[in-house]
């Protein structure tokens, strides 16, 4: 028997989580203070999770994950396997190239969010809160946090982008069966969403415009506490359980990656695989390469300007230095709506800067997205979300190309959720009746 999938022995789980910032090529540029207005920091400092933002501004190489929390990880299915892509390779006919895919799309609610949702839960319990709040795109972020919250006994409260929001119905319904208040953003609930509909009642929203709600409720409730599921350092370093988990698995079959593939809105899947990666190149332990796959809708990384930047629309988050399309672009609606963000994240915006992390931007019809994950479908069986569907054609694009030149690569993408629950706009983009 040959199995083709690598499954990681549960004792062998990381006792701690890898953050990147001491091994970066330079000093991170920490976040600045707006010229005009209130403090952003004690902004956050207010609203935000303590211990999250400590990880936030550490320097400190590895992070002890506290024993409850690998207990949750193993409970919701880590460590989740890596699997050689056999069938996909034979339909693509590549001989030189081999093909691996990480199982994120295995979590609970369907995507890597649950690993830093977790962890956030379970320090906001500790810190005395009792309700969640946040907001979310796709939806994938939303019922991590929902779950993560049932867990762990507290409320969540989600403000989700309308223009996705109107289609995932059955998305909503999980998350309204795990208890989470979700409201359509912008929303009546809060002053900025109120501003933004009298001006638009139609308005889709947006990623940026749903941050700042999610902000606004925790300001405006007791005990209540913000929770942010991409972009910033904490979210890379406690998703760095994917990539560690990868090195070990490749390590199992005596294999070395060469490239690592994964689809980025604000960069927490792919920084989850990739940067403990990343930490062994900057090393100089081993050579790998690293492609992050946008959509033209959101090019960050690909037309981005590298400067300081707001996080959010109404301009709550201190700046960040970040390749940002600009915090108030206006940003086509497409099905792969987790990837609609106008920056990405300081440490990977750092890593394309000195070019370790490389990026390419798929049109906006998506169709080529969609057809590849019908390819994956139908020769590997499991359907990637619409976001990781990216990383798919990513991820065979490169492999057809280099089977061209006659090289040998071994290629690793991360699939970073499922598309079960996203089947409307399987339905739309493929044409199925
Ligand atoms: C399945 C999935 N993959 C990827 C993303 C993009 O986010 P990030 O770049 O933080 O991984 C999202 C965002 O919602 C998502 O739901």
């Amino acid at each position: 028997m040959k199995p083709d999938q690598i499954a990681l022995p549960i004792d062998e789980f990381p006792t701690k989580w890898y953050n990147v910032v001491p091994d970066l090529p330079e000093p991170l540029p920490p976040p600045k203070e707006p010229e005009t207005g209130p403090s952003r920091m004690e902004y956050l400092g207010r609203t935000m999770i303590k211990e999250c933002l400590g990880q936030e501004m550490s320097s400190q190489r590895w992070i002890s994950i506290p024993e409850d929390i690998r207990e949750l990880y193993i409970h919701m299915g880590r460590p989740r396997p890596l699997y050689r892509a056999n069938r996909l390779e034979k339909n693509l006919g590549l001989k030189k190239v081999k093909l691996f895919y990480k199982r994120e799309d295995l979590s609970p609610t369907g995507s890597h969010k649950t690993n830093t949702a977790i962890a956030q839960a379970y320090y906001a319990m500790k810190e005395g809160k009792t309700t969640l709040s946040t907001e979310t795109g796709a939806g994938q972020w939303g019922t991590a946090l929902a779950y993560a919250a049932k867990l762990l006994d507290l409320g969540c409260v989600v403000f989700w982008v309308r223009s996705v929001y109107d289609w995932k119905i059955d998305r909503k319904t999980l998350m309204k069966l795990l208890d989470a208040k979700v409201f359509a953003s912008p929303s009546k609930e809060t002053k900025m969403g109120r501003e933004i509909l009298s001006k638009n009642p139609k308005s889709p929203g947006s990623l940026g415009i749903a941050i700042s709600e999610g902000l606004e409720y925790t300001e405006t409730h007791e005990n209540s506490v913000y929770c942010l599921g991409s972009v910033l350092n904490h979210v890379m370093t406690q998703q760095s359980v994917i990539g560690l988990e990868t090195i070990k698995q490749f390590d199992m079959i005596d294999e070395k990656p060469d490239l690592i593939v994964g689809c980025l809105g604000g960069g927490s899947n792919f920084g989850g695989i990739a940067l403990p990666f990343i930490g062994e190149v900057l090393k100089g332990k081993r050579k790998c390469e690293f492609l992050a796959a946008q959509s033209a809708a959101a090019p960050n990384l690909v037309k981005g300007e590298y400067k300081y930047d707001f996080g959010d629309v109404a301009e709550h988050t201190p700046l960040l230095k970040m390749y940002t399309l600009g915090h108030k672009s206006d940003m086509v609606p497409i099905r792969a709506d987790g990837l609609r963000y106008h920056a990405a994240g300081p440490i990977i915006s750092l890593l394309r800067k000195h070019n370790i992390v490389k990026a390419v931007a798929y049109p906006v019809d998506e169709k080529s997205i969609f057809e590849a994950a019908r390819m994956f479908l139908q020769t590997e069986g499991w359907l990637p979300a619409p976001e990781s569907s990216y990383a798919v054609r990513a991820g065979i694009d490169e492999a057809l190309k280099t089977e061209r030149a006659g090289v040998e690569k071994t290629i690793c993408m991360n699939i970073s959720g499922h598309g079960w629950l996203d089947l409307e706009a399987y339905r739309d983009k493929l044409g199925i009746q």
